[in-house]
């Protein structure tokens, strides 16, 4: 089994707040913490702590946050040999956690705003191979990540965080777009579905081809997922919820690594939901992300 990871890579600067602030307002966080983050990394940490081989495309830049970056990556057991190290700062985040364990997020690019296209897709593991994108890293450079990545064999993913507006060609590309309600209403133009038959309803108009899937993540509701004459949904477990910061990420992860391994769709889905429900029990994005071990542990507690 095996992921290529192609996106963003940020130093996470985490502030823990009683509540999170309103536009114009000063509150005074209870605790800072830098913390690995970035949508591209973590979901390769989650890909990898589920135990595909993983490799990430990206960059860093040449600051702490950049050697820190690698290091944290490499002792993960990601492949950082497509990491590149460029001149100028890391990408950033500025994450702030409520009580309530919602956040806000603010990046800044750094070395994620210079990430190019690869020279071309190479194999890389055993196993299918699976090619996983998001949207905070230049859209030229994903475009032509997931194009290769298609005409090679893989199975490909698209993870539309955060919402941008990119090509059609994108999401033709995709075998899987996974998407969070506020992004599936951006990408439809229309106000974001309440509840899960009218997420599968607008999943379903968001479809471009027959073999594709649309995975709409609906937070402590779980997900539904849609395909030509398919429809999956899988509920959350209810767990207490301290931060859910990579939640999103860790679910794409493992979703990958799950997809690599050959699982059926559903299979995966079900794990991939386990693995989020646990990220959200702990601090962090890349820190909170679960190995193998504890997913397998809370799907027989879950079944039981
Ligand atoms: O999805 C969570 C991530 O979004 C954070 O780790 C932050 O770096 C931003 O990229």
């Amino acid at each position: 089994m095996s992921v290529t990871v192609f996106g963003s890579i940020n130093m996470d600067i985490v502030m823990r707040v009683d509540r999170l602030p309103k536009a114009g307002e000063t509150v005074a966080a209870s605790s800072l913490q830098h913390l690995p983050g970035g949508k591209g990394s973590n979901q390769a940490v989650a890909s990898a702590h589920f135990g595909a081989s993983t490799r990430m495309i990206g960059a860093v830049g040449s600051d702490e946050f950049g050697t820190a970056m690698r290091d944290f990556l490499a002792e993960t057991g990601v492949d950082i040999a497509g990491v590149d190290r460029l001149a100028g700062p890391t990408g950033l985040a500025h994450v702030f956690v409520s009580d309530e364990g919602e956040n806000q997020i603010v990046i800044v690019a750094g070395a994620n705003g210079d990430v190019a296209a690869p020279a071309g897709w190479t194999a890389f593991g055993e196993g299918r191979a699976v090619a996983l994108a998001q949207l905070e890293v230049p859209v030229a450079a994903t475009a032509a990540f997931l194009a290769q990545a298609r005409n090679g064999g893989a199975i490909t993913i698209l993870n539309t965080a955060p919402a941008l507006t990119i090509p059609d060609a994108m999401l033709d590309d995709a075998d899987l777009l996974i998407l969070n309600e506020t992004e599936l209403a951006f990408f439809l133009g229309t106000a974001p579905p309440e509840g899960r038959v009218a997420a599968a309803d607008a999943a379903r108009r968001l479809l471009r081809r027959t073999d594709q899937w649309v995975v709409v993540t609906l937070g402590g509701a779980g997900i539904v997922a849609v395909a030509h004459g398919d429809e999956i949904a899988v509920a959350a477990p209810r767990v207490p919820v301290v931060d859910t910061t990579g939640a999103g990420d860790t679910f794409c992860g493992v979703l990958a690594a799950g997809l690599s391994e050959g699982l059926a769709m559903a299979a995966a889905l079900r794990l991939a939901c386990t693995a989020a429900s646990l990220s959200v029990q702990r601090v962090g994005a890349a820190a909170s992300m679960p190995v193998r071990a504890e997913v397998d542990a809370a799907m027989t507690v879950a079944i039981a």
